[in-house]
Formats: structure tokens, sequence, C-alpha cells
């Protein structure tokens, strides 16, 4: 069983003025098979969680421990978190000029894998899982992110989530600017990939609308660039009537 350990976490990020501590004190275990929600404010320093755990150069790790299986996650190049299972499905997906959708699903998947995948079964591979998304082929052909529709930018996100497998799955604002149908395509990617019991998740959102398709088995409240809160799936209910105002009052970012 792959287990996150994220331990006493701090990180600052570079601000006019010298760096600015987001991260203070995150503490969090995630294990494979389990789905944990991150809720909070804007602001509150959950992206930089996620992009922290990914390895984006941006973010300076100033104190504390993540450990995938033991192993020091903070040690290891972007590279080597991806081939270890750790995957980020970004809530600003970026675009990859001259790069389109297929060669980047093989590129990733043969480095995450550690071989090229065997072409004839690869083909088959991405085309139902793209059929199970409702994407039309067509879409394998165009530039990576570019000129996507805020849906197809989160369909893609799941499309690699399902053909690579991670045994850490980011997904930050994977609800963000989709239609009803949208949220319910990506939802059953989710959960489809979380049926096999191999992926431990952690479902950044602000709202609780993507959770009545995906039921976490832990919320955490964010806030404040820690976890304020945690609880089981009734928390999220307690935050879509109350807010998150009890959180923030008096403390704020500043
Ligand atoms: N690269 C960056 N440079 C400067 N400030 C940043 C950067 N990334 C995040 N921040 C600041 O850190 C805080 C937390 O941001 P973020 O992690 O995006 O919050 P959330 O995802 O919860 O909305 C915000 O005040 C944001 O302005
Ligand atoms: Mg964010």
């Amino acid at each position: 069983m792959a287990t996150l350990e994220i331990h006493d976490l701090h990180v600052s990020v570079e601000a006019e003025g010298g760096p600015r501590e987001i991260l203070r004190g995150v503490d969090l275990t995630v294990k494979q098979g389990e789905t944990h929600a991150i809720m909070g404010p804007n602001g509150s320093g959950k992206s930089t969680l996620a992009y922290s755990l990914a390895g984006h150069p941006k973010y300076t790790v100033t104190g504390g421990t993540v450990t995938l299986d033991g192993e020091d996650v903070l040690e290891m190049s972007v590279d080597e978190r991806a081939r270890a299972g750790v995957f980020l499905a970004m809530q600003y997906p970026v675009e990859v000029p001259g790069v389109s959708v297929s060669n980047f699903l093989r590129t990733s998947a043969t480095a995450v894998r550690g071989e090229a995948p065997k072409l004839r079964t690869w083909v088959k591979e991405v085309k139902e899982a793209m059929e199970r998304l409702s994407i039309d082929p067509s879409f394998a052909e165009r530039n990576v992110n570019e000129g996507f529709s805020g849906g197809e930018k989160k369909r893609h996100e799941i499309l690699q989530l399902e053909l690579l497998r991670p045994s850490i799955a980011i997904l930050d604002e994977t609800d963000s600017g989709l239609d009803v149908d949208a949220l319910r395509i990506v939802s059953e990617g989710v959960n489809r990939v979380r049926e096999t019991g191999e992926v431990g998740t952690l479902l950044i959102t602000h709202y609780t609308r993507i959770l009545r398709y995906i039921k976490p088995d832990h919320v955490h409240v964010f806030a404040n660039g820690r976890i304020a809160e945690s609880g089981g799936a009734e928390l999220a209910d307690k935050l879509e009537n109350e807010g998150y105002e009890a959180y923030v009052k008096g403390g704020a970012s500043e």
C-alpha cells in the first residue's frame, strides 16, 4: 500500500520584498485507496500544496518532510516524482505548443512505466479511455491545451490520470469551469480510477459541488496555509451551509 506522508510542511514563494511563507505546517497522510477532499477559501494555499508535492521550482520547502512509502519525495526531481507515482492535474493546465495530445500521452506513459507501451495495445487503450470520457477522436491530434476549452482541459487531465495510473493523484480544482454534463463525465473518470483501489486521491476544491459525484473518505479544511479541521463527509455539508468564514476570521493570509 503506497502511503504519502506530509509532516509539518512549510513552503515559501519568492515575492516582492522577499520570500513569503504560504504553507505553515501542513500535516496529512494519504493512503492508496483513500480519497481526501481538501477544501478552503481562495488564497489559502491549496494550489501551493499541490505544486510543492509535484516539485514546482517556484516553491521553496523551508521545513518539514514529504515521504512516499518512506522515500524522501522532496529529494526527487519532478520526473522522479512522476515515476514514483505522484500525479498532478493542475488548476490551470499549461499549453505545450507543437506537441500533440497523442504524443504527449505516449511520452508520459513511457516515462512513468519505464518503457514505451506496445503500440497496438496503446492505441486501443487510448481510444477506449477517450470514449469513456466522451472525447472526440480528433482531439488526439491537437496540441496540448492549445485553444482547449475549460472542459477539454479538465477531460485531458483525467485522460492522463486514467492512462498513467498513479498511486497518488492530486487533482487541483478539477471541477472548475465545468458544466453539469462535463462535471459528471470527469467525476465518473475519477471514480473509475478510484474503484481500482490503487490510487490515493487528493481532491482539492473550493466548492462542494463535485463532492456530490465523488464521495470523499476524509474532508480537510485548509485555511491560512495549514489544515484547520479534519473530518468525514459530513464536514463538507457543514461547509456547504456555513462557508469558510469561521476559519479565516482574524487570521486571513497576511
Ligand atoms: N508563484 C507565486 N508568487 C507569489 N505569490 C504566490 C505564488 N503562488 C501563490 N502565491 C500566493 O500564495 C497564496 C496562496 O495561493 P494558492 O496556493 O494559489 O491558494 P489557493 O489555491 O488556495 O487559492 C496567495 O496569496 C497567492 O497570491
Ligand atoms: Mg488554487
